[in-house]
């Protein structure tokens, strides 16, 4: 019998809806996603704004639900309009917009052929992870469907066991494998920088993560300095990617050939699995202000280059060294990474090259949010019997909710 889970995700600057389908014969298919990336929105201000993040959701909910269902074959009218405004009341006070929507999608639309609706609920930006929860309280309670509350770290860890169906072209088709236990997970994003260990499938223990700065956020806020648009990470590595490619490595040098600049490592031998980014991006802001301001010059582009390989040789050994050193420590099988920071190239080949386990990364397609990665952990809860649902009501969401 098949099984299906709608999946929300709102926790950053991606609003994406998906519904995913489970067969008895173990794949999972993906039947509709609708993903809005709020980009645009945030470019000029080098980040995320929490209030506009808020927004954009909102405006976009309705729409993205619509449009995955109909890419599902799940959108059906309903003959007799119900009202079911009363359940909606509870979006007054802080979700009006969000209600204006829904409203008429719930009293339009049947109760789609669903069995769980999966929800990001942290960690996140709590005002942008709040529209995502609240529609999900929303059409849990108007369609009587189980809730099951997620965490985005999870989806990140899962994401990265899918492996396509060979016969499916289109890679809308996916195995969730049981990678070898146990498994040293390595989560890099905009917001978050960890290392965790699952002995067990479903279980998660945080043995390090970033005291200041995450890693994507370094990758941002350098990107800033060189006056380049927010998420800035590809265009940094990119940059560093030209000079490799300028200056091959030669013996006695590390990354990429002889750079003039190098930026330090910090945290490197501090005995334990934390990690620390802002020493770094402090270290480039400098040097970058002796280089120009003397002169009041702009930065020439092979400054720029040697610049963003410095910073990246630097942020990535750091990452791949401590990472390394806790897979041998803890007798790790397999190493995952996760989060979007997981498509960095220059990451993926140094690991390659180093790390003697089982390597899995996520498609790049699936690194950054979604809302596929919310619904494959849902799918794996229940897959296992090991899910947790809540009623609607008492649903939350928590910005600073940990594995
Ligand atoms: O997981 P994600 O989509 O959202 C968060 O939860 O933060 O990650 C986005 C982050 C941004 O900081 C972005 O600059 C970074 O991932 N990123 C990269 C690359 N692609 C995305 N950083 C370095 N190199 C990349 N290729
Ligand atoms: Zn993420």
């Amino acid at each position: 019998m098949a099984m299906r889970i709608l999946a929300i995700e709102t926790s950053c600057d991606e609003t994406g809806v998906c519904i995913l389908e489970y067969t008895v014969t173990g794949v999972v298919s993906i039947l509709g996603n609708a993903l809005s990336s709020q980009i645009e929105i945030h470019a000029k201000y080098g980040g995320v704004f929490p209030t506009l993040a808020k927004r954009a959701h909102a405006e976009k909910m309705v729409p993205l639900l619509t449009q995955a269902l109909d890419e599902a074959y799940l959108l059906e009218v309903i003959e007799e309009p119900i009202d079911s405004k009363d359940k909606l009341d509870f979006l007054n006070e802080k979700e009006s917009q969000l209600k204006e929507q829904l409203s008429p999608f719930v009293s339009f639309y049947k109760k789609p052929d669903i069995d769980y609706i999966a929800v990001t609920i942290g960690p996140g930006l709590e005002p942008a992870l709040w529209v995502g929860v609240n529609t999900a309280r929303a059409l849990s309670s108007v369609w009587n469907i189980p809730v099951i509350p997620i965490n985005h770290m999870e989806g990140h860890v899962v994401t990265a066991m899918l492996s396509p169906v060979e016969s499916s072209s289109s890679s809308k088709v996916y195995k969730v494998e049981q990678p070898q236990l146990p498994i040293l997970s390595l989560l890099v994003s905009g917001g978050h920088t960890e290392l965790v260990l699952s002995e067990s499938f479903g279980k998660y223990q945080k043995i390090g993560q970033t005291r200041d700065d995450a890693v994507g956020e370094a990758f941002d806020k350098v990107a800033r300095m060189f006056g380049l648009p927010y998420p800035g990470g590809p265009a940094i590595s990119k940059l560093a990617k030209e000079y490799r490619e300028t200056n091959p490595p030669s013996a006695h040098s590390g990354g990429g050939g002889e750079n003039p600049f190098t930026m330090p490592r910090p945290m490197l031998h501090s005995g334990d699995y934390d990690f620390s980014f802002s020493g770094i991006k402090t270290a480039m802001l400098y040097t970058i202000r002796d280089l120009t301001s003397a002169n009041s010059r702009e930065l020439e582009i092979y400054e720029k280059q040697a610049l963003a390989c410095a910073f990246e040789d630097a942020a990535i050994e750091v990452l791949i060294k401590k990472t390394l050193k806790a897979v041998e420590e803890y007798g790790a099988q397999t190493l995952i990474i996760g989060g979007g920071v997981a498509s960095n190239t220059y990451l993926h080949s140094e690991l390659t090259k180093l790390a003697s386990v089982k390597l899995l990364f996520p498609e790049p397609w699936l690194a950054t949010d979604n809302a596929v990665m919310i619904g494959m952990a849902a799918m794996t809860q229940v897959i296992s019997e090991n899910i947790t649902t809540r009623e609607a009501e008492t649903l939350k969401a928590d910005g600073n909710l940990s594995l």
